[in-house]
């Protein structure tokens, strides 16, 4: 049987179908950190990849994309609004994130949540060489890994979790909890990006389904299952080039004066998500602007807020609120000519962010609740000279690695607003004093190496660790 030796499943391809204003199709860099970790490593790899063009209707042929094998999965319409909006992020989304939005729970989309996860299992199952290693990504597949053991004992598969593993308490208000729970210890190898995750998981297999952990090792009913923390980072050494390109250095000169010549430019870059604390941060800065501690002539925010998942009710609530917040501080403070927020509605290409970062004096990354944030990460590899003042949310998973960033509890406003404040007014000594260990700790803690570690971890027997009937 031929195939593949190392397959790739998460719920998006690397690239989007998009139509162009003309009407005609073309392909689009994926939005999240996801794809953004995940691109290198297949493109070094040759391996093939499963997984959704992001239209509803018929997928494309197989193709090859920048070097990738891409094998796109059909999503109905009824998938799109049951599977992918509904059970994967309007209620798994909100639960895993500590409920920062109220989770809802629909039988509809439970069903249709497994009849997706069968279809990505049945086309690895089809795709995978005898003994491959499959990589199963993310809270849309948490079925694959128990669906596809059973369609094809012999593959090693490895599941990795981008986004927090709740707590017990929360995990356990979801009606497929034991369905989930099973579904991921059918991976040979569970990895999470924090070690509570880990710790979250050893002790729902223990509640819920009678598992006995010893070290990094579950013994379960089908067998035993490795689960051990992988923090995902970024492709350093890209980041670093961008960095010191002369094009995106004169455009990051540029960006500083289109904004005026601020003496302090702030910066956002999010999906537009209420994960992301974008709403802290900007009631954080306009009360600085109207105490006067930050001076609305001198300092400008700028907030890029990809648009996503723009169908959903949770989201499009958000981004009414966002926008009324960013008109009102404008209207407050802003100057003819002279704007205190851009906000910035779209999306941009990995240049025009690195550009972005290199005119940032202070980065913002406020999340209520993020597995890692690699936004956090983008910035540090490329401020190449270590300047520059990274003001980070205690509740990313980002703050375990960037221990030396203007750490706060975005929850507590008066803190924030004094992290933005000592972030702005850092001395050079000061910021170099910070950057430099987080960027030499990046150096060392790369993508390659994070997805070196899983698949060699994966490979290995003790990561194997199956009891063979
Ligand atoms: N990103 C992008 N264009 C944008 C904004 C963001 O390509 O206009 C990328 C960003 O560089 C990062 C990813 O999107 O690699 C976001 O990943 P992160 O882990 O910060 O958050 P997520 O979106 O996965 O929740
Ligand atoms: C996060 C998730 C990814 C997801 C990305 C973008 O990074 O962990 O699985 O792909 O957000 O969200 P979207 O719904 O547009 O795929």
């Amino acid at each position: 049987r031929a195939g593949y030796d190392l397959i790739v499943l998460a719920n998006r391809l690397p690239v989007d179908r998009v139509a162009d204003s003309a009407g005609a199709d073309r392909w689009q860099r994926s939005p999240g950190g996801l794809v953004t970790a995940l691109h290198p490593i297949m493109r070094a790899q040759r391996g093939a990849w499963i997984g959704w063009h992001g239209q509803p209707g018929p997928p494309p042929d197989p193709f090859t994309h920048d070097g990738i094998r891409l094998h796109p999965v059909e999503l109905s319409e009824d998938d799109v609004d049951g599977y992918y909006e509904g059970q994967s992020n309007a209620t798994i989304w909100p639960l895993y994130h500590d409920a920062v939005e109220q989770p809802i729970f629909d039988r509809d989309w439970r069903r249709s949540y497994r009849e997706v996860n069968e279809r990505f299992a049945a086309a690895a199952a089809g795709l995978a060489a005898p003994g491959a290693l499959v990589w199963v990504h993310d809270y849309h597949l948490q079925l694959v890994p128990g669906i596809l053991r059973r369609l094809r004992p012999d593959l090693r598969i490895g599941f990795f979790l981008h986004i927090p593993l709740p707590p017990v308490e929360l995990f356990c208000q979801m009606p497929l909890r034991e369905e989930i729970m099973r579904g991921l210890l059918g991976a040979d190898l569970v990895g999470f990006q924090h070690p509570h995750g880990t710790r979250n998981f050893q002790r729902l297999a223990a509640h819920l389904l009678a598992a006995k952990t010893t070290g990094e090792v579950i013994e379960h009913a089908e067998g035993v299952t490795t689960a051990a923390t992988f923090p995902i980072s970024i492709d350093v050494a890209t980041q670093q080039r961008l960095a010191d390109d002369p094009q995106v250095r004169a455009r990051a000169a540029e960006i500083r004066r289109e904004l005026g010549d601020p003496q302090t430019l702030i910066l956002g870059v999010d999906r537009l998500d209420y994960t992301k604390g974008i709403e802290h941060r900007l009631t954080a800065f306009g009360e600085l602007l109207a105490e006067g501690r930050l001076d609305p002539a001198k300092t400008v925010l700028v907030q890029v807020a990809v648009p996503s998942r723009q169908r959903i009710d949770h989201y499009q609530a958000l981004r009414e609120r966002v926008e009324r917040t960013v008109s009102r501080i404008n209207g407050v403070h802003a100057g003819i000519g002279r704007l205190c927020v851009h906000y910035l509605h779209q999306s941009y290409d990995r240049a025009e962010l690195a550009a972005l970062y290199l005119a940032a004096d202070v980065m913002a990354v406020t999340p209520l609740r993020d597995g890692m944030n690699l936004v956090a990460k983008e910035y540090v590899a490329t401020r190449t000279d270590d300047t520059g003042a990274l003001v980070l949310s205690e509740f990313a998973g980002a703050a375990a690695e960037l221990s030396q960033a203007w750490t706060v509890n975005p929850h507590d406003l008066d803190r924030l607003k004094d992290a933005i404040v000592a972030a702005a007014h850092a001395e050079r000594e000061q910021q170099t004093a910070r950057m430099r260990p987080m960027r030499a700790h990046l150096r060392r803690h790369d993508v390659n190496r994070w997805a070196a570690d899983f698949l060699n971890r994966l490979e290995t027997p003790a990561g194997r660790g199956r009891v063979e009937a």
